[in-house]
């Protein structure tokens, strides 16, 4: 694991069988055949401030309101920059192992710059199949001097070109909420940006391991570009009326499309409406996987509570105010567990 070359090292030693850490406990381990897969069509964002505006409203609304999870189309990131970003993040694990290690995160020269592999090796009980990069965004000229040059380029379009995006979405999401929305208190919310590149490799055994454990994202959206491989699977909240509820749903790759999804401070600061789902990847045995998230949320000095606006609806917050840096420790400082961190925030009254 520390030789860094990570999971990929593992692979290409050249293996039969998944080394004994990686083998995850019965309860983690996904079985294809129990989970159907996503049939939300995708939504059309070109059509937002046109004539079935209110309609695309009620969609985004739909979907935040009970899977958590929903796709876009027309959504003004270039769909040639989606394909670099892939073969980009191919290239990356793919470059010398001492290439790489030099960020991790023992070493690395740059806070903002971190390669691992697995997501908390020290403390989980087994790892995940997963190699990693992240790259923190603070401002351009940092982002250029700091990120993996073999990287920086795509990953800071992706970031800008998503900008927009991710401020239309807000817009609905709150504006739905009643929440008068200006530039500032809208950007508040996704001030703070981290792209990521995730890496599985191929594995020989992908019915005992996972890519991702169970777990929820902490920050307000996260955009989610995924290849075509698929194995991303959401668990149906179960306080949804459907009697889908609690089942385990594969969000399929769609060409083009990006995946939406909230993050548990959107679920806080929407007093418990919108749903950051529990989500977790499967390996595959053919063929090595690339997804590159966009996470967008809060400064870590923010503080954060339900908005007023949805406290009102409700009659009463569910959650607790915090300071998102607590927030942020505290889902790093301990291995991937469903919605753990959000249960530290919760009232009484949930
Ligand atoms: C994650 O949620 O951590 C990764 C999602 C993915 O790889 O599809
Ligand atoms: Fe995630």
């Amino acid at each position: 694991v520390r030789d860094g070359n990570g999971v990929k090292g593992i692979v290409d030693s050249g293996i039969s069988t998944v080394p004994p850490a990686y083998i995850q406990p019965p309860a983690e381990q996904i079985d294809k055949k129990n989970a159907s897969i996503c049939d939300m069509p995708p939504i059309d964002l070109s059509k937002l401030g046109g004539p079935d505006h209110d309609e695309v409203v009620n969609q985004i609304v739909g979907a935040a309101e009970t899977l958590g999870f929903f796709q876009v189309i027309n959504h003004g990131v270039p769909v040639e920059l989606l394909e670099s970003l892939k073969q980009t993040a191919h290239n990356f694990f793919g470059l010398p192992a001492e290439r790489k290690a030099v960020y991790r995160k023992e070493v690395s020269p740059s806070p903002l710059v971190n390669y691992g592999t697995s997501f908390l090796p020290e403390k989980e009980r087994a790892l995940e199949w997963k190699d990693y990069i992240s790259m923190t965004y603070t401002n351009d000229i940092e982002a250029l001097q700091q990120w993996p040059v073999e990287c920086r380029d795509d990953a800071l379009q992706y970031l800008k070109t998503s900008h927009e995006l991710v401020r239309k979405l807000i817009t609905a999401l709150l504006g739905n909420l009643e929440v008068e929305l200006d530039d500032s208190n809208i950007d508040t919310f996704i001030e703070k940006k981290t792209v990521n590149m995730n890496f599985y490799p191929t594995c020989p055994n992908p019915e005992l391991t996972v890519g991702v454990g169970r777990h929820s994202d902490i920050g307000t959206l996260t955009v989610l570009l995924q290849d075509g491989i698929g194995g991303l699977y959401v668990k149906v909240p179960e306080e949804v009326d459907t009697e889908k509820r609690g089942e385990w749903v594969e969000i399929p790759p769609i060409p083009g499309a990006l995946v939406i999804n909230i993050g548990d401070t959107l679920q806080i600061l929407s007093n418990g409406r919108y749903k950051s789902a529990e989500h977790r990847v499967r390996t595959t045995s053919t063929k090595s996987r690339v997804s590159i998230p966009l996470f967008a949320g809060p400064e870590p000095t923010q503080k954060i509570a339900p908005l007023p606006q949805a406290v009102k609806k409700d009659g009463a917050a569910r959650y607790r105010e915090f300071v998102m840096l607590d927030y942020i420790k505290s889902f790093f400082e301990n291995p991937h567990d469903g919605k753990k961190t959000l249960e530290f925030v919760k009232l009484n009254s949930a």
